[in-house]
């Protein structure tokens, strides 16, 4: 039998505002955020994100939607064993195999819940269902009373709920909640609302629905067009005690709403939001760090909160006032979110607990062989760069987290590039242990590169997006380059740092092709098997 979780029941809606006020944060950084073309973890990252969840203070994680895929069932199911606070959820839809499936991956959690959707929107039951709202309404309680066979903790879902007819949408609240639903969510599927409509809704649905004070209700947003967290705020003040969120606010389409903008819009205007949650703001900062290394998802430089930008002061009238006080360009402190006033400046005569030191600043906790092998090319690059800047570490350290347990390896490349052609390239591969060494030409030494890693390693993935960027400013700054290839419609998106672009390029082809073995492997194993082939240049 599970465990009710929640922080708040139906009775403490009933009780002192402190009570009435706690909104518990439900994180689909795992579930709806991978969902994100390109976006895919292996497991090793999906438990190393849900781990940091749990440490942070997210109160439900959304693991994965266990009928998708052997590998989403394996990382719920992998989830739920290890997380010890958080209650860990798997997504179902509105069929009894969903939910058993999305019930056995949670069997061993300490505190499970089934979260079961389906369409209630005019368009959605008779394009995509195809079905009457009666057979719908039936299908709510059939769904809600199954997963309730398993949990006492069920989530119950109107999928594209803000574009549903409110009678139907209280109907089917009232009849979920009647079978059983603990919580429900009234998702902006298709980030088509805008803040007072969104709240309205919460307002109608929980006075118009007789049952409502039985069950928390929750907010799910999506951002087309940029209102995701604006919304998610509305519906708190709707009524809704349960905040659905991604880090970094990644997410299908446009992403979700972002964990870390809406946590800190709630405590940095708790005067007029006093909705109290348990995060640790201090830790947003390496959230974010982590899922953006392990999605190969930049952040961009002006992003809300975790973005590069987002402390920094240029203009000398606001670096003037800042001088003077913090507090009359800062509505929050950089350290409330985790990024430390940089102290330490890192060059070549740096030790290891410097370098330490230094990362756990910059927002990263590496593990033992991790940190000792970032150290080592920390130390190779202060050789090779006269000055090695925060970012260079970044890009340094999200390359070993992004490239950690890899079974292909770039051991050695050379290129002949220039105006007299063909331009070639040498690689060298560790495959599962075994080196294999190809030459090849090429329409440019990216493409003879890429060429020999297609002649090493067969693959019928396409390149959908070959991108560079400078980590910093100066000829010897490294390149990072972000790699896409789609197969069968799954895409996998990795980088590769280097201060030499074509190594950089090597590494972000091999880390992506890495990303998609792993995927094929759980469905299809035939598909991407590395085929050893030395060849003599
Ligand atoms: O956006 C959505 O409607 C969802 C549901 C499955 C909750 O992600
Ligand atoms: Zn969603």
């Amino acid at each position: 039998m599970a465990i009710p979780t929640q922080p708040q029941t139906s009775e403490d809606m009933q009780a002192p505002v402190s009570v009435r006020d706690r909104v518990v944060i439900f994180d689909t950084t795992l579930r709806d955020g991978e969902q994100s073309p390109g976006a895919s973890m292996t497991l090793d990252e999906k438990l190393e994100v849900a781990d940091l969840l749990d440490e942070m203070g997210v109160d439900i994680i959304e693991a994965g939607f266990p009928i998708a895929s052997e590998g989403d069932f394996e990382a719920v199911s992998a989830i739920a064993k290890r997380i010890k606070n958080a209650t860990v959820t798997g997504l179902a839809r509105a069929s009894f195999k969903d939910i058993d499936r999305a019930a056995e991956a949670l069997r061993f959690a300490r505190r499970p819940r089934i979260h079961t959707f389906v369409s209630t929107s005019p368009l959605h039951m008779k394009y995509k269902l195809q079905k009457e709202p009666e057979e719908v309404l039936a299908m709510v309680t059939a769904q809600v009373e199954r997963a309730r066979k398993f949990v006492e903790d069920v989530e119950w879902s109107a999928e594209d709920g803000t574009r549903t007819e409110m009678d139907f949408l209280c109907r089917c609240v009232e009849a979920a909640i009647k079978a059983g639903a603990t919580t429900i969510n009234i998702p902006d599927t298709v980030g088509y609302t805008v803040p007072e409509e969104y709240e309205a809704i919460f307002r109608n649905v929980r006075e118009r629905v007789p049952n409502a004070d039985k069950a928390i209700f929750s907010v799910h947003c999506h951002n087309d067009l940029g209102l995701a967290v604006a919304n998610t705020i509305a519906g708190v003040r709707g009524g809704a005690r349960q905040i659905e969120c991604t880090i970094n606010g990644i997410g299908e389409r446009a992403g979700n709403a972002a964990l870390e903008e809406v946590v800190m819009a709630l405590r940095t205007r708790a005067d007029i939001l006093p909705y109290r949650n348990k995060i640790d703001t201090t830790m947003l900062m390496r959230a974010s760090k982590l899922v953006s290394a392990v999605t190969s998802f930049p952040v961009q430089y002006n992003k809300a909160i975790v973005g590069r930008n987002a402390f920094a002061h240029e203009s000398g009238i606001h670096q003037d006032g800042m001088l003077k006080n913090a507090q009359t360009y800062e509505i929050m402190t950089p350290e409330s979110v985790g990024v430390s006033k940089t102290s330490l400046v890192m060059g070549k005569h740096s030790g290891s607990h410097a370098f330490k030191e230094k990362l756990k600043e910059l927002g990263y906790t590496l593990g033992d062989n991790a940190l000792k092998d970032a150290f080592k090319r920390f130390k190779d690059l202060a050789d090779r760069k006269k000055i090695v800047y925060d970012e260079d570490l970044e890009a340094l350290v999200d390359d070993e987290i992004g490239h950690a347990g890899e079974r292909i390896k770039v051991l050695a490349l050379s290129v002949i590039a220039g105006t007299t052609g063909p331009q070639s390239a040498t690689l060298t591969l560790d495959i599962d242990g075994k080196e294999a060494t190809h030459h090849s030409t090429g329409n440019g030494p990216v493409d003879a590169i890429f060429n020999c890693i297609h002649a090493l390693v067969p693959h019928a993935a396409v390149l959908e997006l070959y991108q560079v960027h400078a980590v910093t400013e100066g000829t010897d700054a490294q390149a990072e380059v972000s790699v896409r290839l789609q197969e069968e419609g799954k895409s996998v998106t990795a980088k590769g740092a280097d201060p030499d672009t074509l190594v950089a390029s090597a590494r972000a082809y091999i880390a992506a092709l890495n990303k998609l073995m792993v995927k094929r492997l759980k469905t299809r194993p035939e598909a991407i098997e590395p085929n050893v082939r030395a060849v003599t240049p």
